[in-house]
């Protein structure tokens, strides 16, 4: 562990993401903080990492040393009373502006001075969230991908409050648990989103014409472009639901077509076709 600034970091959220982000951090030597919002979250939660660390030694990336020493690490917590002495906390709950406000006011009340508050938003603006706390200096964007521990990059946003040190030390974290990191700017979107909505949209846009077929449209970006999956195969992976959010969130900011969700979307969602957590979107998984 190479970043001498961060020590214990707490973990808001112990969903999909969450999960993934508190396994990563414990694995690089970190004693991590896990708060949910009651205790069968919070067992839930326990279970996804514990599942994920085993997957690991099956697919030889760990020992059974490694996973022991990394559940050592981790304390899970209903009260987040205990992120006093964390150096950092990284939000990780659902997508909702008013929910990260009133976390983030928590936060800021709860935590040590020093410490930094990282939101792990795929869309919000991060200075909204920020503007709720005495720290905007200390808060930016710490944006992860599923799934956490196979996705390499980290993408770091920066609002126009960050502090240099801040971001100097996020940097330095993100790298020290295996990450590669990239600024990106607080506008919607970020670098990833920015570019993977459109592409997402226009494949859905595709298929809702009947000019392609989804099986097409996968294979032809599979084996033209070399993603490991084709567009409708990751919306799926990400959650039609997520997407159909996102796209919504970058309309409203930008006012620009090119974001706006396809009535096939909205229509996949009201019928609860959320891709493979509700085992059907534009595929079935039963
Ligand atoms: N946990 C840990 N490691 C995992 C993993 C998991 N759940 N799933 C796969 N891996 C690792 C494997 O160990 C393997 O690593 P090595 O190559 O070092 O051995 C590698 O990933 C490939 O795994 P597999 O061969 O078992 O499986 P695969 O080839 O089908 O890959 C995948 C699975 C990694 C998910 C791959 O299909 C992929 O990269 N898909 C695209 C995922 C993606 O784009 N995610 C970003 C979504 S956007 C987002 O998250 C942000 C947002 O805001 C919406």
């Amino acid at each position: 562990m190479d970043n001498l600034n961060i020590k214990k970091v707490g973990v808001v959220g112990c969903g999909l993401m969450g999960s993934g982000i508190a396994e990563v951090v414990a694995a690089a030597g970190y004693d991590v903080v896990v708060l949910e919002a009651d205790s069968e979250l919070l067992d839930k939660g326990n279970k996804l990492i514990d599942g994920s660390l085993a997957m690991s030694v099956r697919r030889g990336k760990m020992t059974e040393a490694d996973i022991t020493a990394s559940k050592g690490r981790i304390k899970y917590t209903l009260n987040m009373a205990d992120f006093r002495d964390c150096d950092l906390v990284i939000e990780a709950v659902t997508e909702n502006m008013e929910l990260k406000k009133k976390i983030f006011n928590e936060l800021d009340q709860a935590c040590k001075d020093g410490a930094i508050l990282a939101t792990n938003t795929s869309c919000l603006s991060i200075i909204d969230i920020a503007s709720v706390t005495g720290r905007m200096d200390r808060v930016l964007g710490l944006h992860f991908f599923n799934p956490v521990p196979a996705m390499k990059l980290l993408e770091i946003v920066r609002t126009i409050a960050t502090g240099e040190a801040t971001l100097e030390t996020a940097k330095a974290f993100g790298q020290s648990i295996g990450k590669t990191v990239v600024i990106a700017p607080d506008i919607p979107g970020f670098i990833v989103n920015r570019l993977l909505m459109p592409f997402f949209l226009e494949a859905i846009r595709l298929v809702e014409s009947g000019q392609a077929s989804k099986e097409d449209i996968d294979r032809a970006v599979m084996l033209g472009l070399n993603h490991p999956m084709g567009p409708l195969k990751l919306a799926d992976f990400v959650g039609l639901d997520t997407a159909c959010f996102i796209s919504e969130a970058m309309y409203k900011e930008m006012s620009d077509t090119r974001f706006a969700p396809p009535v096939l979307l909205k229509k996949m969602v009201a019928a609860r076709r959320y891709g493979r957590k509700t085992k059907r979107g534009f595929y079935d998984y039963g």
